[in-house]
């Protein structure tokens, strides 16, 4: 068990494993601090900023992202101030010029009391995707399909997807759509484009691709969500807690732990 530590939030002294990810200790203290590039099931990645508090030992601070941040004995923590929600609030606003037009992006931003940047969007018309990574992430760790990923730099940068490249590892799960928090990753229409170009005649189920019931055959020509074997294993995700299947095919394979994002 790991050694228990004392550290204070907003002045209340909470316990918590040393080096136990703030994020989890806020959660479990019904603290909210925003988080958008986080998900408990993927390595932390810490690029949307949302979650910034500031730590504070005797006369130091400095200002830390709570996702990806390990607790250690004696830290102050400040989640609520309006110097941290200034801070905090910069880092929305930076999404909201990125993405002026995307709606997931707005709402997120109104919630936080933002209808309005200082930063203005780099392509015309705004961008859909806040680059989190959640896409790509959950493909490499979780599929281990690695099929996405970033390419250039700067306001260039973007992810590229399947239905640019056709990866031939991609197996057409479709969590990258699923835990995509804007309408940047749509597999809907594609995966299946991309199975059946893929496979032909001889059409292995999604379910047998993630690794459920290998040589499983769809009869259904990757029509999943009329099909009774997808109803179940969402279903199934579903009462389990998980945003999609393959994180109990994996859990099943014994790799990860729960969680998602908020
Ligand atoms: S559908 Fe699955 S395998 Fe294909 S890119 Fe998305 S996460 Fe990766
Ligand atoms: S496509 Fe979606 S999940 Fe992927 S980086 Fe962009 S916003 Fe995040
Ligand atoms: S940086 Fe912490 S949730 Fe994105």
């Amino acid at each position: 068990m790991p050694d228990r530590i004392e550290i204070t939030i907003n002045r209340t002294k909470v316990e918590a494993a040393d080096r136990e990810p703030l994020i989890d200790v806020l959660r479990r203290e019904g603290i909210y601090v925003p988080t958008l590039c986080h998900h408990d099931r993927l390595e932390p990645y810490g690029v949307c900023r949302v979650c910034m508090v500031k730590v504070s030992w005797g006369k130091k601070s400095k200002y830390v992202t709570s996702c990806n941040y390990p607790v250690e004995n004696g830290d102050v923590f400040d989640t609520e101030s309006e110097d941290v929600l200034k801070v905090r609030n910069m880092s929305i606003e930076a999404l909201l010029g990125r993405c002026p037009n995307e709606k997931s992006v707005v709402e997120f931003a109104h919630r936080h009391g933002i209808s309005k940047s200082r930063f203005s969007a780099q392509k015309p018309g705004g961008d859909d995707c806040i680059l989190c990574g959640l896409c790509v992430r959950v493909c490499d760790e979780i599929v281990g399909a690695r099929a996405l990923g970033f390419m250039s730099r700067g306001p260039d940068r973007e992810v590229c997807t399947p239905f640019m490249e056709n990866p031939e590892s991609c197996i057409g799960c479709g969590v990258c759509s699923t835990l995509c928090p804007t309408t940047a990753m749509k597999m809907e229409g594609q995966k299946t484009a991309i199975l059946k170009s893929r496979h032909g005649d001889v059409r292995p189920c999604r379910y047998a691709l993630m690794g459920f019931y290998p040589g499983g055959v769809c009869a259904n020509s990757y029509e999943c969500r009329r099909c009774d074997i997808d109803q179940k294993f969402r279903e199934l995700a579903a009462m389990e807690g998980c945003e999609h299947p393959i994180f109990l095919a994996r859990e099943y394979a014994g790799s990860k732990k729960g969680g998602g994002t908020e």
